[in-house]
């Protein structure tokens, strides 16, 4: 499709989802994230060609929360390599995302990295990998999104440790199952900025086009993955971004992509685009009711999916 008729499609699709009741709730768990205006939509897609483009609010920053584990997965591959897979899975959970029921079974190896226990054993890799784990984090998010301005909240990461009785209780039982290697305080003040972090679409859109990339950047060609973890991060993005909606939003989208409680999405297209939607409202499984809308008719419009 040309670039004048993806952005035809996304104008008409981003009117006519604004357009239909938000049947969705705001993320009440953590006390910050109910004050934002529920109102809020913003699109923006970044092509490897260079195309981008933008509707709603796209320039307004928010809370990326979950989106941030594809991130973090991202360095501790780089870091470890394959043994990573010796401590998370790489399989769908099924399961919501905080979900406590398959550690006992499986020995406190999480099924995936973008379940809370599965980032939580994540933060803990790169505890054990990093000096300064949370600079040398936010350092990495800024050189592939090529962005210096980009931050934690600490307001938001607060928030979330003020009321994250059960993330600190996967954390603890994790640990007591001996796949957590440093203290759990340690881990979890890790976990809640990672999940803090804030950026626009654009920014969004922007971080994750090294994905739509075969695992380089785009701006200057330097590889952030090569072209076999990049495929394996985008297969997990596929069975996995979505917690138990994982098979639907395959189903309806098409995409490998990754949700946050903040309402955000991204979607990747290997080999295309990167695409970032993000509307406050959730679904019953946690994801954003309108971004996933958004995405299906995108995607069914335009015929760009991966299927
Ligand atoms: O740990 C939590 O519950 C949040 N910081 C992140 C959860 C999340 O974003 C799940 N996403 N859809």
């Amino acid at each position: 499709m040309t670039n004048n008729g993806v952005k035809k499609v996304i104008s008409s699709v981003f009117h006519k989802v604004a357009s239909i009741p938000d049947n969705g709730k705001l993320a009440a768990y953590i006390p910050e994230l109910a004050k934002v205006n529920p109102e809020y939509f913003g699109v923006y897609i970044s092509s490897v060609n260079g195309f981008e483009y933008g509707v709603g609010d796209w320039n307004q920053k928010f809370s990326i929360q979950s989106i941030a584990k594809a991130l973090a997965v991202t360095l501790a591959y780089k870091a470890l390599g394959e043994q990573i897979w010796q401590r998370v899975g790489v399989e769908p959970s099924g399961t919501p995302f905080n979900s406590l029921v398959q550690l006992e079974s499986d020995n406190g190896i999480p099924r995936n990295p973008f379940i809370n226990s599965g980032a939580i054993v994540v933060c803990d890799i790169l505890i054990c990998n990093l000096k300064n784990p949370k600079k040398e984090f936010l350092d990495f998010v800024r050189d592939i999104a090529q962005n210096p301005q980009l931050d934690y909240c600490s307001k938001i990461a607060e928030s979330e440790k003020s009321v994250g009785y059960l993330n600190i209780g996967l954390c603890n039982y994790i640990k007591s199952l001996g796949n957590i290697k440093n203290s759990p305080e340690e881990v979890l003040d890790f976990y809640f900025n990672l999940c803090s972090l804030e950026m626009t679409c654009r920014e969004l859109s922007h971080t994750f086009l090294f994905l739509a990339n075969h695992g380089s950047k785009l701006f200057d060609g330097k590889e952030v993955l090569n072209h076999s973890q990049c495929k394996r991060i985008n297969a997990l993005m596929q069975t996995c971004g979505f917690y138990d909606e994982s098979g639907e939003f395959a189903f309806k989208v098409g995409l490998p992509g990754k949700s946050g409680v903040g309402g955000g999405i991204i979607a990747v297209h290997p080999g295309k685009y990167s695409i970032a939607v993000w509307s406050p409202r959730l679904n019953a499984r946690g994801n954003s009711y309108r971004g996933v809308r958004f995405l299906e008719s995108f995607t069914t419009n335009t015929r760009e999916s991966i299927f």
